[in-house]
């Protein structure tokens, strides 16, 4: 089995998150990078991360016309990211451009493809802001045919809930990859995740690959908890 354990490295700075990345690289699958990093980092922070050998998750959501999203998509696969996301709700046709501009690009520079992740509802809203954007399905509902218009649009993977991970594998064609942040051991806090599953729940159920953030980065020896992970995983 790949090493399933994507680490968050949601920290303002980039000294922080590559003295994280030197700890936990021999220990986890890969590092995502998201807008908080990004936004005070740059493209720099992904050239180094990947400078240590480590896959790099870039998590900036893109969400904007075909063309754009295309030319940001193919500029993340330049930096040579092994994952990055965009949101599903941009459009069966902003979708195919993402996953072309991917394939495109990195066949230019004789790579694989990223895996490009759709992202379907965010977990911050419910059933209740739907309506209020005019979005008469409830959530379930709504994460479903995003999932489907995503997979139809030819992207080969998705980043869900963890609560969502059995209603999806259940539609979605078996080779589709899941990536489910919301995860926790049981022994720290659950800060702000609400629904939550234990690393082995998630992948008995499903996932391809974990998110985790806070159990790991803000662990008092983080390359101790990650390692703790793995051994519940075994
Ligand atoms: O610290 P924690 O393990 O909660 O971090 C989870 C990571 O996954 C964060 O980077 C967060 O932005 C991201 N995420 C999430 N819930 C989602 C989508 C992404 O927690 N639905």
């Amino acid at each position: 089995m790949q090493n399933p354990v994507i680490v968050a490295l949601d920290v303002p700075q980039a000294e922080t998150a590559l003295q994280l990345a030197a700890q936990l690289a021999p220990v986890v699958g890969a590092f995502k990078i998201g807008s908080e990093l990004f936004t005070s980092a740059g493209p720099e922070i992904v050239r180094r991360i990947r400078g240590t050998g480590a896959a790099v998750f870039l998590d900036l959501k893109f969400h904007d016309i075909p063309n754009t999203v295309a030319k940001a998509v193919a500029a993340a696969t330049r930096l040579d990211v092994q994952m990055l996301t965009i949101h599903t709700s941009g459009g069966t046709e902003m979708m195919r451009a993402a996953e072309q501009s991917a394939r495109q690009t990195a066949a230019q520079s004789g790579r694989n493809a990223p895996l490009v992740l759709g992202v379907t509802v965010l977990t911050s809203m419910d059933t209740n802001n739907l309506k209020e954007a005019g979005i008469t399905a409830d959530v379930g509902h709504q994460v479903e045919r995003l999932a489907s218009l995503a997979t139809n649009a030819g992207l080969r993977g998705l980043v869900c809930s963890p609560l969502e991970i059995t209603a999806l594998r259940r539609i979605l064609p078996a080779e589709i990859q899941l990536v489910t942040p919301g995860i926790r051991t049981g022994a720290e806090k659950a800060d702000d995740q609400k629904r939550t599953l234990t690393p082995r729940e998630a992948i008995a159920v499903g996932a391809n690959w974990l998110v985790i953030g806070r159990p790991i980065y803000a662990a008092p020896n983080p390359r101790a908890a990650a390692e703790e992970i793995l051994t519940l995983l075994q």
